[in-house]
């Protein structure tokens, strides 16, 4: 199949490109560079053999998205591009609800026009709120508590109501609990912009000299260890979802809404163990007040993945460390410009 990666050089969307290549498909990328670096393109030739087509756009430019469009036959779209920080979003939540979702709109508008009705949209566990009910089930009540979490749960009903008023669209939107780690080449990895928000990218810096210490946002939680309890999923097995929703699309109809999560929850500690074990390295680390906005635990029930898709994620902590250690001890800088 021909598949356009809207997002396609940021962290989830490069490393689908891989996976579908590596899994026969002919791939479009299309990025403006908000949130990620050209060079991706250089490394994503290097890791596949493949020059895909690229495209620097926004989503929310309708011509641009109707000239991409026109360029190939495409069978699917997979849309990663959006802005995806919590906090940004509380700050700026205008430009998340106009690119976040308008781009969204936009992107769909334009598929319609050209017959184009297979989409996999990128969606995240944060829609489920602070609950404690966990595992979360895709049926479980979803929360909205910040502007980015309302982008994806209206994108997810977009797309609902959209297959409700016209059958000929099919869509999944995946519900991304905390994906880490990197393409085994170490070529390609998570390159946040400033200083990480996220803990496995945090931690990789401090292991690779560029930030002095992890400071860990409390230890007081109703967890085992008392830290934060996450369902980290290695990037890569989150690709090959990607991989297997748009495949299913081919040839089963609907909306559908399924988790990409392990179905297992690792604590900060336990990563940081993990990541100093593995990779040999120290972690300082401090333990610090609360995050605002951070619930104690979150996980998948990851059993519908397998149901529907017949996927499920495979790579364990340590290879998820190994993989994060390899791109950060190679790149400690990141992409270059
Ligand atoms: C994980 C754990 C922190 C940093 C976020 C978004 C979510 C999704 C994934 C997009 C928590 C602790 C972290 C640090 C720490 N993104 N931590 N020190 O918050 O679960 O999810 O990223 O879809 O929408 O909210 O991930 O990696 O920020 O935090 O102690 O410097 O690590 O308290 O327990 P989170 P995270």
């Amino acid at each position: 199949m021909r598949v356009l990666l809207t997002g396609g050089t940021g962290y989830i969307g490069s490393h689908t490109a891989v996976a579908l290549i590596d899994a026969g498909h002919q791939v479009t990328l299309l990025d403006n560079f908000a949130n990620s670096k050209p060079t991706v393109l250089d490394r994503l030739s290097e890791i596949t053999g493949v020059t895909m087509d690229f495209f620097e756009a926004d989503v929310t430019d309708r011509e641009a998205i109707d000239s991409v469009l026109a360029h190939r036959a495409f069978d699917a779209a997979i849309h990663f591009a959006a802005p995806k920080a919590v906090g940004e979003s509380i700050a700026r939540p205008l430009h998340y609800f106009n690119n976040g979702v308008g781009g969204t709109v936009t992107l769909l508008q334009a598929m319609d026009r050209r017959g184009i009705r297979n989409v996999v949209y990128s969606s995240s566990a944060t829609v489920y709120g602070m609950s404690d009910e966990l595992p979360f089930r895709e049926d479980a009540p979803t929360e909205v508590i910040n502007p980015y979490g309302r982008t994806k749960l209206m994108c997810e009903e977009i797309l609902r109501d959209l297959r409700q008023s016209d059958e000929r669209w099919n869509s999944i939107a995946l519900r991304y609990f905390n994906p880490v780690g990197a393409h085994p080449s170490g070529l390609i990895g998570e390159d946040p912009q400033g200083v990480p928000a996220n803990l496995m990218p945090f931690v990789a810096q401090v292991a690779v000299g560029r930030l002095p210490v992890l400071r860990i946002f409390g230890d007081d939680y109703p967890t085992p260890d008392g830290t934060g309890v996450r369902d980290y999923i290695h990037v890569m097995d989150l690709a090959e979802g990607h991989v297997a929703a748009v495949e299913h699309l081919a040839t089963e109809p609907g909306h559908d809404v399924i988790n990409l999560g392990t179905g297992n929850g690792i604590s900060v500690l336990e990563l940081v163990e993990a990541f100093e074990r593995v990779a040999g390295v120290p972690i300082p680390t401090e333990v610090v007040g609360r995050r605002r906005g951070d619930g104690p635990a979150s996980w998948a029930d990851a059993t519908k993945a397998g149901d529907v898709l017949g996927w499920t994620a495979r790579r364990s902590l340590d290879e998820m460390v190994a993989d994060a250690w390899r791109w950060q001890s190679q790149n400690p800088n990141g992409y270059p410009d």
